[in-house]
C-alpha cells in the first residue's frame, strides 16, 4: 500500500489527477471506474483543465459506473450517472458509448448486475479503480457487512450512508434507500486502485481502513490485502492527527 499525505485538498486533487492522467496516457482505452462524491471533484476539475490545455485525450477511455440509486432514471437530478456526465464525461469529452452504466432503473436488477459483471469480465477486469471512502468504510455502495467476494448487486443503504449522502441532495428524505453497486470482487481485482480521502471527518475510518483488522464490518479494510493500491489523504484526514 502506497500512502501519500498531502498538505491540503488541492494538492490531493493535483496528485490524484496526475495519477489518473498517467494511466490514460499509458493506455488510452483503459477500463476505469471513476466515482461520484465530493472528494474526486477536485481531481476531475484538474483533468478537465488538462483537456482544455490540450494535454489530455480521454476520448477512448472506457468508464464503468461504480454505483447508482435504485429506481433513479438518468435524467433525475439525483442520478449518479448524471453527476458523472456533468463533472467528467462532458468536460473530458468521453462519449456516452464508452460508458458502462449500472442501470438503477432496470426492471430486472439481478440480470442487469450480471450483465455488468459480464462486460467487466469481457474487458479483462478493471485497469484502474478510483474510490472515495464512505463514512462507514463502504466502497461504492458495498455497505458493511461486505466481504471481498461480494458481487455486483442490489443493496440496502445504511443509515450512515443515507445521512452522509443528504448533503448531495439537500435533504435526507431525498436519498433513495437502495442502490446497485459494483461488487467488492470486481473492485478489489483491479490492476490498480486509487483511494482518495479528505477531511477530518474521515480520519477515524481511514485509520480503520489502513491499520484496523480486515473485516466485512469495514469493507475498505480489504484494501490492505491488495498490492497495487495508492491512498492519497490530505493532512486533515491523516490518522496521526488523532494524537496531536
Ligand atoms: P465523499 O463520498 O467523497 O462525498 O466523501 C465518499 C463515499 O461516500 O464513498
Amino acid at each position: 500500500m502506497e500512502l501519500i499525505v498531502t498538505d491540503n485538498y488541492q494538492a490531493l486533487s493535483q496528485i490524484g489527477a496526475e495519477m489518473i492522467a498517467g494511466v490514460i496516457r499509458a493506455q488510452p482505452d483503459a477500463a476505469v471506474v471513476l466515482p461520484t462524491g465530493d472528494t474526486p471533484m477536485g481531481m476531475y476539475r484538474e483533468l478537465a483543465e488538462r483537456k482544455r490545455r490540450g494535454e489530455l485525450d480521454a476520448s477512448n477511455l472506457r468508464v464503468f459506473q461504480l454505483d447508482e440509486y435504485l429506481g433513479i432514471t438518468p435524467d433525475d437530478p439525483r442520478s449518479l450517472y448524471g453527476w458523472l456526465a456533468r463533472s467528467l464525461f462532458e468536460p473530458l469529452g468521453i462519449p456516452d458509448a464508452n460508458v458502462v452504466r449500472l442501470p438503477g432503473d432496470a426492471e430486472d436488477q439481478v440480470a442487469a448486475c450480471r450483465a455488468y459483471d459480464q462486460v467487466v469480465e469481457a474487458a479483462g477486469g478493471f485497469d484502474l479503480v478510483v474510490l472515495g471512502l464512505g463514512p462507514n468504510g463502504h466502497l461504492g455502495f458495498n455497505e458493511p457487512p461486505a466481504d471481498s467476494h461480494a458481487p455486483t448487486r442490489l443493496v440496502d443503504l445504511s443509515e450512515a450512508s443515507i445521512e452522509s449522502s443528504a448533503r448531495y441532495w439537500g435533504d435526507k428524505n431525498l436519498v433513495p434507500c437502495q442502490a446497485v453497486t459494483a461488487g467488492m470482487v470486481q473492485l478489489l481485482g483491479a490492476r490498480r486502485i486509487l483511494l482518495v480521502v479528505s477531511g477530518a471527518h474521515k480520519r477515524e475510518i481511514l485509520h480503520q481502513t489502513i491499520a484496523g483488522p480486515v473485516t466485512p464490518n469495514v469493507p475498505s479494510s480489504y484494501l490492505q490485502r491488495v498490492s497495487n493500491i495508492t491512498v492519497i489523504a490530505d493532512r486533515d484526514a491523516w490518522p496521526s492527527k488523532r494524537d496531536e
